[in-house]
């Protein structure tokens, strides 16, 4: 039995990475920013009774994290960092909604950092942070618009590259995933693949990556991503 962390664990992919996560008999702090309205999930907690723990935790705030994280009481194998948000979407050529951008860059850019520090007095050698960042942080990325949300995951992957560089000695590996376009609130109906599709390739990457990989970008489905 393994020991996972997931944040954005409410809804989504976080959602279904909890429930496959205690599927395969693991353990599960399910962080979440509102746990009284996240009906979905308590469902699972009853199914899967004492495998799946549910921490308030907002990772846009310091404290919140801080005190979600003291809350876990067990080493953690794996940290997955799933909350996020898209932002404004929209060409931004003449104005911007400079509140908006704050609160992108701290959740997408921020927010995975802010949780690793809190969380890694519990993890050991072998343990491994994974991130899911986005194709949007390509640099080939062929499309306008989306200027936070992809600055944000772009940032995101640079900065766990030296995350990754600085844990190597420790043994801890940090992945960045593209989980693919999902159909989510986030990447809507029409999007390529279901959740349960995203996590499950999510998961099987996770589990395979080596500290040799370690900094890699790679897609839900194991393929290398270009940076
Ligand atoms: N869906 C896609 O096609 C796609 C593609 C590429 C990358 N991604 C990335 O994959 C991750 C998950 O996306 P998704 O599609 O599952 O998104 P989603 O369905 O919109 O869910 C977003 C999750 O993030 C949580 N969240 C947002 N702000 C938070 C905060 N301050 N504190 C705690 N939790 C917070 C939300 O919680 P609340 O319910 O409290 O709002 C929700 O659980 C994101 O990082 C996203 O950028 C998604």
């Amino acid at each position: 039995m393994a020991v996972v962390a997931i944040t954005g664990a409410g809804r989504g992919i976080g959602l279904e990475l909890t429930r496959q996560h205690a599927e395969q008999g693991d353990k599960v702090y399910a962080f979440l920013r509102n746990p009284d309205g996240a009906e979905a999930l308590h469902a699972m907690v009853a199914q899967y009774q004492d495998l799946i723990i549910p921490v308030k935790m907002d990772v846009g705030v310091d404290a919140s994290v801080k005190e979600a994280a003291a809350q876990v009481t067990d080493k953690v194998d794996v940290l997955y960092n799933v909350a996020g948000n898209v932002g404004p979407f929209t060409p931004e050529l003449e104005k911007s909604d400079w509140t908006a951008w704050n609160d992108v860059l701290n959740i997408l850019l921020m927010a995975p950092l802010r949780v690793l520090q809190a969380l890694l007095p519990q993890m050991e050698p072998g343990a491994k942070v994974m991130n899911l960042s986005s194709q949007l942080a390509a640099s080939w990325w062929p499309y306008g618009g989306f200027y936070a949300y992809g600055a944000a995951k772009a940032g995101l992957n640079r900065m766990m590259r030296s995350v990754a560089i600085d844990l190597k000695d420790r043994g801890v590996v940090v992945g960045l995933i593209h989980p693919g376009y999902v159909q989510t609130d986030m990447g809507g109906p029409g999007a390529e693949i279901t959740p349960e599709e995203s996590a499950k390739g999510v998961r099987a990457v996770a589990d395979a990556w080596t500290l040799e990989e370690t900094g890699e970008f790679k897609r839900w489905n194991g393929e290398a991503h270009p940076l």
